[in-house]
């Protein structure tokens, strides 16, 4: 017994464990995009819009191109990636989401408002809750100034504690009142994690 322990820790045994032995070097943070039509710039992930409604009967959910001859819509110039993603909710919808996956500890999402007068008899309200992972975490709610001024890039939701690791973001809009989702794109914090063998 005493000779077995002897030879285990044997000054020839010790390099062996010593090698195997991965070190933490580093963690990078980077930021990524999700575009709400290209989808996410590494992975290629595509954001999912809910429901899906056939384009004979709506479609519900709308971009840039499939609403070229609407009017009084946000300017893709202005957009991210030239595009943006937009829906109108009414009562008898019952639920409508964009949905995201990401994978980091930080995100970002940003919407374009639109700011209708109220005699323009276009829903301006925009209304909407925040999942992450099927928890609540926050909501966002913007009324019309009247001023009929799109306002770009505004940060609509940011969480910069969460865990690092894979998660999926819900945008949803529910309830009775119509509102006006025009999602335009999201970041988040890629954190890539460098070990080393010794
Ligand atoms: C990522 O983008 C957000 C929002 O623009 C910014 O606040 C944050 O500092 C950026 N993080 C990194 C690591 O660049
Ligand atoms: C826009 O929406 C249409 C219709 O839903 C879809 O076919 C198209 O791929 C979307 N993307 C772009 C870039 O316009
Ligand atoms: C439009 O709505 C945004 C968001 O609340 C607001 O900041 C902005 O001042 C409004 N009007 C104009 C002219 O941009
Ligand atoms: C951020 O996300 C975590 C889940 O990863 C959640 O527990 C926390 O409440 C969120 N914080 C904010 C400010 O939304």
């Amino acid at each position: 017994m005493g000779r077995c322990t002897q030879n285990f820790l044997s000054p020839l045994w010790l390099p062996l464990f010593i090698v195997s032995l991965p070190a933490f070097v580093g963690a990078t943070p980077t930021n990524q995009t999700i575009d709400d039509v290209h989808g996410d710039s590494v992975t290629g992930a595509q954001v999912q819009y809910l429901p899906q409604v056939p384009a004979s009967e709506g479609p519900l959910w709308f971009n840039q191109t499939s609403c070229s001859k609407c009017v009084d819509v946000p300017d893709a110039r202005s957009s991210f990636d030239n595009t943006w993603t937009s829906a109108l909710y009414l009562a008898d919808i019952g639920s409508m989401s964009v949905s995201v996956k990401f994978s980091g500890t930080a995100l970002y999402v940003f919407f374009i408002l639109p700011n209708f007068s109220a005699d323009s008899g276009l829903a301006s309200s925009v209304r909407c809750i925040f999942f992450i992972d099927g928890a609540l975490v926050g909501s966002f709610a913007h009324d019309s100034d009247g001023s009929s001024v799109f306002k770009y890039d505004v940060l609509a939701y940011k969480n910069a504690t969460i865990m690092n690791g894979d998660h999926v973001l819900l945008i949803e809009t529910t309830g009775a009142d119509p509102a006006l989702i025009i999602f335009d794109y999201a970041v988040y914090t890629y954190v890539s994690i460098l070990l080393v063998d010794l």
